[in-house]
């Protein structure tokens, strides 16, 4: 009865709506709402993959939408207004009502989104440390995906906080283990001590069985992809020349990335660049995975050395060696070598028959995160001891990092310095000779040593500003507590120097973890559904309806986290805690109904810091602990982005002009730091702010990186391709082929080469026909066999009249079809010529990315439910939360129609580098190209901002 209610109310609404929608949309809508929301899937098989049904496409997209419903790609990247203003509804230029067209495509696109992360929430975690059988047979009665505590997760008896922690008994950081963020990452998670801590395995979120195709461990594999796959084949350097080179119109200007003598700004090298996405903030996403993920040890490999490629092609669907000439013609290096990867676990993994069907307990092999899981800044303060005796802190005030005057240059932001030079006491890898000192210097660059100096300037200003308070009120409750003894006042003046160093790590991290979920993801995702889902991830969709926000808390950790039940436990918790936002989930405990408490001055926030639930009460690792998986690894694989030249400018001549070209090769490793030093921080944010990245796709690696000099190989070469070696990596580690792993991630797969062509373009568009060319390409690299029905090739889907998907791909038995399934997945991401508006990643990449970046939030207690002033301090929740010690501040006007802040990264630059100020002015989100006008809703135009028209950037040929 209630059903049939909502019915005639959102009918009537809907009515109302109607002037603005056909006839046959409306039906569509109606239709949709008779059948009702779709079920999740009960099996892997029947996932949603992104593919709605006719009716509720013509509702939330039009014609426009049902055309294009039999692409391998989702279907909400063609709702209405989730493009830029020509995506919207015709005659219409906002995005209006919920029930209007627009607001439909829009909702739309939020629910598709929200139905994949349930989905991927239950079929996609697949945890290396032995705890995922418990994960399939439950425990005790508990369903699996609401289990808590694993034994995996004690601390070993070797572990110097084994005792600490309970030794053999039940396991429960406590006192000063669970006060700040550790070492080494343990104790996180107060009841699971060893999660996400360096060293541990790296999870998967494909089965397990699906792993090491190349091994043909088993009938899927062997059928999927016949003899054709080794560590070698097909050859990738080979695919690396043809598939990924930029192809340059006047290479004596490039030379091979090198530019020319003086950094002459005549210097030329060719790519294609991203109108929305700019050069920092490429390097700020090599900035956070030194954070998340590591697979070297100090910066190498296993001891022994393997061949790379340069040696053999296919040709006429045959491996044949490579001539001479075909090598002169490709570029590539026969006699490149490289170390080898670390494997964790080799032996078979055991098997264990959960309702008849037998399973891995772990991956064919494993491999281990180097670095802490967490969003700790690892990158700046460290991971384990030896990372953390290169952290330098301020001999004069501990709870600083050392910062040091670098020369007479002029703006106000140069006299809070730079990272001191590694010294030869210091416990480095000899490669990082004269860099700049912090914990994770592997590849070190300009980017990197930007971030690194920018970030730790803002810790100190953060100690500043705590010291300030501190004389202001010395007296006053800092909001500090020491768990050991948790009833204790901590006054400003109480706090000694490592508290505060801690506490500014805390903040910091928090701050970074800000930057990337509502500033840099959006930016790199540049539409409306994606601003909107984005912004829930950390504050909420009911962000301003305090009440609603509230009770949604409630239910979400009291009643759906705390249940023992699979379903609440994992898909609606994920679900409503869309209403309050991950981010501070469980940081506040009422006593009684919550859902009014924060308009009642009388209620009282009960969470106390003595109680172990309330300090864990917010996380969520459903059921699967936490840990990157492989396959995150490999869609962060984005060298692509990087230019081979930086455009140089600078802030206090016209920075318009730009003054040299400087190869990015030239401030590798220890040359980063006299760039860094002589030509200072805001020219350098300057450049790259201003600069355009490169697109993710084919014919696009940078020229230096095909030809990176690693002297430490001691090879014939001392050369590497690093674009090879990303395809390498991947076999080495078992990432399964694009195909297959597009099918575990509840995406279509393909039918071949030709379904990568963007559907939408115009037949005779001159985009179009280079996508054929490079599909061409693809062809000849990877090439063609004659199929057979017979072969079934996956469990994870099966096609839509519920046969098998066989060896043919709906193909007529006996063809020639494409060998699609052997992509490798590097290769497939960069193929995706289809993608939803303002996407500078595929959807694959982002189907990998959705699950992942809302678990590192949901899996976080510093995030969740400790992020509280007794760890943050009253000044670093109010710092985070409003992006800064100076209140919140809203930009001027509606961007995309919304109601902005100032942005977190533009408050850090503004803080750090306040002489760019008359230059950010202007910037709206700081990863936005600096000088692009933004124009109207979701533009993705290059043209220039008012007083930046005669920026060569823009008067040169794009
Ligand atoms: C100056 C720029 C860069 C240089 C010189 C560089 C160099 C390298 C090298 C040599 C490796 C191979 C390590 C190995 O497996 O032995 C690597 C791996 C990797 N790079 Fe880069 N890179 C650069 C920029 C970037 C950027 C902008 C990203 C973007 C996210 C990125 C993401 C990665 C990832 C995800 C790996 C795999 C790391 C691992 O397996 O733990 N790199 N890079």
């Amino acid at each position: 009865m209630r059903r049939e209610a909502l019915y005639v109310v959102l009918g009537a609404a809907i009515f109302l709506a109607g002037c603005a929608s056909s006839t046959r949309e409306l039906t569509g809508c109606a239709e949709l709402l008779n059948s009702g929301f779709r079920p999740i899937a009960q099996d892997r098989t029947e996932r949603f993959l992104g593919k709605v049904q006719e009716a509720t496409a013509l509702c939330r997209g039009g014609d426009k939408t049902v055309q294009f419903r039999d692409t391998p790609y989702v279907d909400w990247e063609n709702y209405w207004a989730t493009g830029d203003e020509s995506s919207m509804f015709p005659g219409t230029s906002a995005v209006g009502g919920h029930l209007l067209p627009n607001g439909r495509g829009v909702d739309g696109a939020l629910l598709d989104l929200e139905y994949q992360r349930i989905e991927l929430i239950k079929f996609n975690l697949f945890d290396n440390s032995g705890t995922y059988q418990e994960y399939v047979e439950g425990r005790d009665g508990v369903a699996g995906p609401a289990l808590k505590v694993w034994k995996e997760m004690r601390l070993p008896q070797d572990n110097p906080n084994y005792e600490a922690v309970g030794g053999d008994g039940q396991q429960l950081c406590q006192g000063e283990l669970i006060r700040f963020r550790t070492q080494d990452g343990i104790c996180n998670d107060i009841k699971n001590p060893l999660m996400g801590s360096t060293n541990q395995p790296f999870a998967r979120n494909v089965q397990f069985e699906a792993t090491f195709p190349d091994l043909g461990k088993n009938d899927l594999a062997r059928n999927r992809h016949g003899d054709r796959l080794a560590l070698l084949k097909p050859d990738p350097q080979v695919i690396s020349r043809t598939l990924f080179t930029r192809h340059q119109s006047q290479p004596d200007k490039c030379r091979e990335g090198q530019g020319l003598p003086g950094y002459s700004a005549d210097a030329s090298c060719d790519y294609k660049k991203a109108p929305f996405f700019n050069v920092l903030a490429a390097f700020w996403v090599q900035f956070m995975t030194h954070d998340w993920f590591s697979h070297l040890e100090e910066g190498h490999n296993r001891p022994e050395m393997m061949p790379v490629g340069c040696m053999q092609k296919l040709a006429g669907n045959v491996e044949k060696p490579l001539t001479p000439e075909e090598i002169a013609n490709l570029g590539c290096r026969p006699y490149d070598r490289m170390d080898r990867a670390y494997i964790a676990a080799e032996s078979d993994p055991a098997t264990f028959t959960f309702r008849g069907k037998e399973q891995l307990v772990r991956a064919y092999k494993t491999t281990r995160n180097t670095v802490t899981a967490w969003w700790d800044a690892s990158q700046l303060y460290g991971y384990d001891q030896i990372s953390h005796r290169r952290v330098k802190r301020n001999p004069s005030d501990p709870a600083k990092l050392l910062l040091e005057p670098v020369g007479q240059r002029a703006g106000a932001g140069e006299k809070l310095g730079y990272l001191p030079v590694f010294q030869p006491s210091d416990p480095i890898n000899p490669q990082w000779a004269d860099q700049e000192a912090t914990a994770f210097p592997d590849n070190w660059s300009i980017g990197t040593s930007f971030y690194h100096n920018l970030f730790a300037r803002e810790h100190n200003l953060f100690v500043d500003a705590f010291r300030r308070q501190t004389v202001l009120t010395p007296e006053a409750d800092s909001g500090l507590r020491n768990p050991v003894r948790p009833d204790e006042v901590i006054r400003y003046r109480d706090v000694n120097p490592d508290e505060l160093f801690e506490v500014g790590r805390l903040v910091v991290s928090a701050e970074i973890a800000k930057i990337h979920t509502i500033e840099w993801t959006p930016q790199l995702l540049y539409d409306e559904p994606l601003y909107v889902a984005m912004n829930a991830n950390w504050h909420g969709l009911f962000h301003g309806h305090e009440l609603i926000a509230a009770a949604l808390e409630k239910i979400t950790v009291n009643n759906f986290g705390k249940s023992e039940n699979a379903k609440k436990a994992a898909q609606w918790y994920s679900v409503f805690a869309s209403g309050p936002g991950i981010f501070g989930l469980g940081s506040r405990v009422y006593a009684d109904d919550a859902i009014f408490a924060r308009y009642d001055p009388k209620k009282t926030d009960i969470w106390s810091l003595r109680n172990p639930d309330h300090v864990n009460g917010g996380i969520n690792h459903f059921g699967s602990p936490f840990n990157f998986p492989e396959e995150f690894v490999t869609v962060y694989r984005l060298h692509a982005l990087v230019p081979d030249l930086i455009e140089y400018r600078e802030w206090d001549r016209d920075p318009n002009v730009i003054r040299n070209k400087i190869p990015v090769v030239e401030t590798f490793r220890g040359k980063a730091t006299p760039a860094m030093h002589e030509r200072g921080l805001a020219n350098w944010a300057l450049s790259m702010g201003r600069q355009r990245l490169g697109l993710l796709t084919l014919q696009n690696t940078p020229q230096f990186l095909q030809n990176l000099s690693l002297p430490r190989l001691q090879t014939a070469t001392g050369k590497i391709d690093v674009a090879a070696l990303d395809i390498i990596r991947d076999r080495e580690r078992g990432v399964p082929r694009f195909n297959e792993f597009r099918r575990q991630y509840g995406l279509r797969s393909l039918k071949g080469f030709e379904d990568f062509v963007d559907q939408r373009l115009p037949k005779d568009s001159p985009e179009r026909d280079e996508q054929k060319r490079l599909v061409g390409l693809l062809r000849e690299v990877y090439g063609q066999h004659r199929c057979d029905a017979i072969k079934i090739i996956t469990a994870a889907q099966l096609n839509d009249d519920g046969s098998p998907i066989n060896d043919c791909l709906g193909h007529p038995d006996g063809s020639m079809v494409d060998n699609i399934e052997d992509v490798d997945t590097v290769v497939g991401w960069l193929s995706e010529f289809t993608r939803p508006h303002g996407f500078a990643i595929s959807e694959t990449q982002f189907q990998v990315f959705i699950l992942n970046a809302s678990r590192r939030l949901f899996s976080d207690r510093f995030f969740t439910s400790s992020f509280r002033p007794e760890f943050y301090s009253h000044l670093g929740i109010r710092w985070v939360t409003d992006n800064g010690p100076d209140g919140k501040m809203m930009e001027k006007g509606r961007p995309n129609g919304h109601e902005v802040e100032v942005s977190p990264l533009k408050r850090v630059l503004l803080r750090t580098i306040p002489e760019l100020a008359p230059e950010l002015e202007h910037v709206v989100n700081a990863f936005d190209p600096w000088a692009r006008d933004r124009d109207g809703y979701y533009s993705l135009q290059w043209q220039p901002r008012p007083g930046a028209e005669w920026d060569e950037a823009f008067t040169v040929p794009k």
